[in-house]
């Protein structure tokens, strides 16, 4: 049956992420590895894209604080309720939510308010040829956010305003992005990779 953006809806707890919250790998997973995950040191993230907060979820379940920006405000709205009813799931939850901060607004001009330590960025990829393969939730996200091409600029102002590293969600098998530094190494996940640039 077609999907309409009405259904997308943000669940910390139940499918896919409150399955990795049981079952998941923990910091051996390629976005803990790529953002820095180390015993001793649980860095601070800004999460520049929030989408959904699937990624900042991860990060905050592992002990890290995340602030979550996300520009529009049909995403931004159903990131707010799904953080609202996890808050009030049990305590697990809550103390996970507790770590995410949620803002509203293009990260473009907040990143260099905030003095980042790492910032995430996944923006919207460019479509795949074989689009019936994009997965419906993201063919649903793309009905309402449409694509990022500022994305590029955004990477440059991360790369401006992090103490510590910037990285980025990216297809496996897609071109780097155009003018931009080489990344100081990639972490691959099944079809994900992650571009992962120090700063210090
Ligand atoms: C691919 S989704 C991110 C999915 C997310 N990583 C997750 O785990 O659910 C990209 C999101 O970033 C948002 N976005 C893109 N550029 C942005 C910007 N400059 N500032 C704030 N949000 C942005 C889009 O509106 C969209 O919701």
């Amino acid at each position: 049956m077609s999907k309409s953006p009405d259904d997308l809806v943000c669940d910390f707890v139940g499918g896919a992420v409150g399955h990795r919250l049981k079952y998941g790998g923990g910091r051996r997973q390629a976005l803990p590895k790529a953002i820095g995950f180390k015993s001793g040191h649980i860095p601070s993230v800004v999460d520049a894209t929030a989408g959904l907060g699937r990624d900042a979820f991860l990060l905050a379940s592992l002990g890290a604080q995340v602030t979550l920006i996300e520009r529009n405000p049909h995403m931004h709205r159903l990131l707010h309720e799904g953080l609202n009813r996890a808050m009030h799931e049990n305590e697990q939850y809550a103390e996970i939510i507790r770590r995410m901060t949620l803002l509203h607004g293009d990260a473009r001009d907040l990143l260099p308010t905030l003095n980042p330590d790492v910032v995430l960025i996944d923006p919207m990829h460019p479509p795949r040829q074989k689009s019936a393969l994009v997965k419906k939730e993201m063919r649903l996200i793309r009905d309402i956010v449409g694509t990022d091409p500022d994305a590029r600029e955004l990477l440059e102002i991360a790369l401006a305003c992090a103490r510590s590293r910037v990285v980025l969600k990216w297809p496996m098998r897609a071109e780097p992005m155009d003018g931009i530094i080489i990344p100081s190494h990639q972490i691959t996940g099944k079809s994900t990779r992650y571009d992962v640039f120090i700063r210090t």
